[in-house]
């Protein structure tokens, strides 16, 4: 073939490929509104090809997510993806549990690399479980970490999105949000799961009985700042867990209330000046807040 009839060939192939793009991509960047489509609750722009909306749970969601091209699902819900009927639609997972609290530097910068690394291969679809909060505060990290929108812009998406006013963490956390260098970003490991099993409720509340007797079993004045890091760690990973799923908002923040005590206590242990006297108060407060939820939420 001669190179003109070869370049024709190329041209052609290309327009034919943004044909499709063009017939199977209708949601354009930002949206402005929420799109149901076949299978999914909700469906939102957040940048031309990076998408928030709810769980794909049916075969129909998996066809619509695959004709509109997307290569990577990014889910930050708590429960273990079906990675098995992503593999099958020709779709990769990355799964990101996230609370509804404040998002961390380091969750930061990890949803961004990963969002930078998936928009390389393709469109992006982050989900959460309804598609309201969490994603939508995960697609807005994203797309201002990676420069795309403004803090103020990202925050207009996820009032579209409804991201309940009540969720102030996620929302502080896209306000104080700034673009990521590229070289920081280049910095993160690029170790992110497919599937992270939940512990559970049961699992968990057992360990953070077994850590607040510990504590019990010991002078203050010998309680180190590791017990307390240990009791910090269970709550906050009680925060990614899919078995809060079934709970109320309030019980998000009764965890985050537990895990802010443990930290507090973690951190009077490792003062040089600590005294027992304040220690024993934290353990009382802490302890206060873990009967508090029970009286909630214990059914
Ligand atoms: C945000 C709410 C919340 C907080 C905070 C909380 N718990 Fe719980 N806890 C629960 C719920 C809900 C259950 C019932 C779980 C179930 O049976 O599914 C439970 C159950 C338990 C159980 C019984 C587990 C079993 O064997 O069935 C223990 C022990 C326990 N919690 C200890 C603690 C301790 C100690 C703390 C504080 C350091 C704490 N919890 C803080 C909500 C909470």
């Amino acid at each position: 073939m001669t190179p003109v009839g070869r370049n024709r060939i190329a041209l052609i192939a290309l327009g034919l490929a943004l044909l499709v793009i063009a017939a199977v991509a209708p949601i354009r960047s930002p949206g402005t509104t929420p799109h149901a489509r076949p299978g999914l609750d909700r469906m939102m722009a957040f940048h031309d090809t990076l998408w928030c909306g709810s769980l794909p749970r049916s075969s129909e969601a998996w066809t619509t997510l695959h004709d509109l091209g997307v290569r990577t699902l990014i889910s930050v819900d708590g429960a273990m993806p079906d990675v098995e009927a992503a593999t099958s639609h020709g779709l990769r997972y990355i799964h990101l549990p996230m609370s509804y609290g404040v998002i961390t530097t380091e969750q930061q910068r990890r949803l961004v690399a990963a969002a930078h690394d998936a928009l390389a291969q393709g469109p992006v679809y982050v989900h959460c479980h309804h598609g309201h909060h969490r994603c939508a505060a995960a697609a807005a990290v994203m797309t201002v970490g990676l420069g795309h929108l403004t803090p103020d812009a990202a925050m207009k998406q996820m009032t579209i999105c409804r991201t309940s006013p009540s969720y102030t963490g996620l929302w502080n956390t896209v306000a104080d949000m700034t673009p990521l260098p590229m070289t920081e970003v280049e910095q993160v490991s690029r170790d992110f799961p497919q599937a992270v099993a939940p512990r559970g409720m049961v699992a968990s509340m057992t360990e953070a009985q077994d850590a607040l007797d510990q504590f019990k079993a010991q002078k203050p004045a010998d309680w180190q700042p590791a017990q307390a890091a240990r009791l910090a760690e269970i709550f906050r990973h009680l925060q990614v867990d899919a078995a809060i799923e079934s709970y109320p908002p309030a019980f998000a923040n009764a965890l985050d209330d537990t895990w802010k005590q443990a930290d507090a206590l973690e951190q009077e242990l490792a003062r040089a000046n600590r005294t027992p006297g304040r220690a024993t108060t934290i353990l009382e407060r802490l302890e206060t807040s873990c009967t508090a939820c029970h009286k909630a939420h214990r059914r």
